[in-house]
């Protein structure tokens, strides 16, 4: 059970939200008591809101215990799942952690790149309230919400998605934002049906390193794409929600994004173009920039060996850096139902330092 009579500091509701008389009951997942209360779930209703602006952020983990003693020393278990990316904590509820632990735990995400937690009790206020600890929460230009509670990105597959393969592309979240999100946290509540004999399953995650694939490059290719910007833009999406649910809240933007960037707090350099949302690299011949971006996509998808596959349990929990790994999806379970809900702060707008090294070169320094 949620720990209901816990006091939440949740974000202050945007203006002009949809259908006011809604309220999601603490403790029941929105899958449900949305279409209970007799709403489209998720909901495509519109409404606008403001552009968003460029603001001061300072990552938790800067104020984290570089050792995340704190955080570590409190887990049951701590088990790496390969040796480039991705680590299972046993023995914690999120719910539980003091704040020096979530500060460790930022730290963990943007060094090991994805955190997995499995049987957390953590409802959707409560998921909220932990996102909002890490930065101001992103509420997605298009995609469907939960009415009174939108900064909840509602992860939700079914038998009507029919073309959900489209959706099956290596990316890294609204990377055509300003400031796009750094610690992301998915909490899975409803797996996929495998089979007639009732095993849930299929739907994995799988996320890459941009560390690891940034520093497997050759270094005089490293020396280009550190003098490179691209253009992400999130143009098609919003094009996409006027074709088909007609619901757009802000003015669609491109941004331009160093393509290597460097992460606040581990000072790595990372590789941060996906191929979802990354259309040009400026100044380039159009074919000529398409070639490369194409041979790193094709780096970011064939990299096995920066990879990690996640098998979700029913309410498992994902926690990724945004900045510095990829993820996709496998769509393996139509027509049957997976679901999930996501929170996602938003960190710094990327920049790389100069001065800033490969992960490897950084951890070679310091043995
Ligand atoms: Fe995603």
């Amino acid at each position: 059970m949620p720990s209901i009579q816990k006091e939440l500091k949740l974000p202050e509701r945007p203006k002009g939200l949809p259908h006011p008389e809604y309220t999601t009951p603490r403790g029941v997942s929105p899958l449900h008591s949305v279409p209970a209360g007799g709403l489209q779930y998720p909901n495509y209703t519109p409404f606008k809101l403001p552009n968003l602006v460029e603001k001061p952020f300072r990552d938790r983990g800067l104020s984290s215990d570089p050792s995340k003693s704190r955080l570590l020393g409190a887990a049951t278990s701590v088990i790496h799942l390969t040796p480039e990316i991705g680590t299972e904590i046993v023995g914690l509820q999120l719910t539980d952690l003091t704040d020096e632990q979530k500060d460790d735990l930022a730290r963990l995400v943007a060094e090991r790149g994805v955190v997995f937690f499995r049987d957390q009790e953590m409802d959707a206020h409560e998921q909220i309230a932990f996102g909002a600890y890490y930065g101001d929460l992103h509420i997605h230009q298009m995609a469907g919400i939960i009415p009174d509670l939108p900064w909840v990105h509602p992860i939700h597959k079914d038998g009507t998605a029919v073309n959900g393969r489209s959706h099956q592309i290596w990316h890294s979240d609204v990377s055509y934002e300003l400031q796009p999100p750094g610690l992301t946290l998915l909490k899975m509540d409803t797996l996929p049906e495998a089979g007639p004999d009732g095993t849930l399953a299929g739907g994995d995650t799988i996320w890459a390193s941009g560390y690891a694939l940034y520093e497997s490059l050759s270094p005089k290719l490293q020396e280009i794409l550190e003098t490179l910007e691209a253009k992400h833009s999130g143009l098609e999406q919003a094009e996409k929600a006027l074709r088909t649910s007609g619901c757009l809240r802000r003015d669609p933007i491109e941004t331009i994004h160093p393509v290597v960037r460097t992460h606040p707090v581990t000072g790595w350099k990372t590789l941060y173009v996906n191929e979802n949302f990354t259309k040009e690299i400026v100044g380039l011949e159009k074919r000529i920039g398409d070639g490369i971006l194409d041979s790193l996509y094709r780096t970011v998808a064939e990299g096995y060996e920066f990879q990690v596959r996640w098998k979700w349990s029913k309410n498992a929990v994902a926690i990724w850096d945004n900045r510095a790994t990829y993820h996709t999806g496998i769509f393996d379970y139509f027509p049957h139902l997976r679901h999930g809900l996501r929170v996602a702060p938003q960190a710094e707008r990327p920049y790389l330092d100069p001065k800033s090294k490969t992960r490897r070169a950084a951890l070679s320094e310091d043995a």
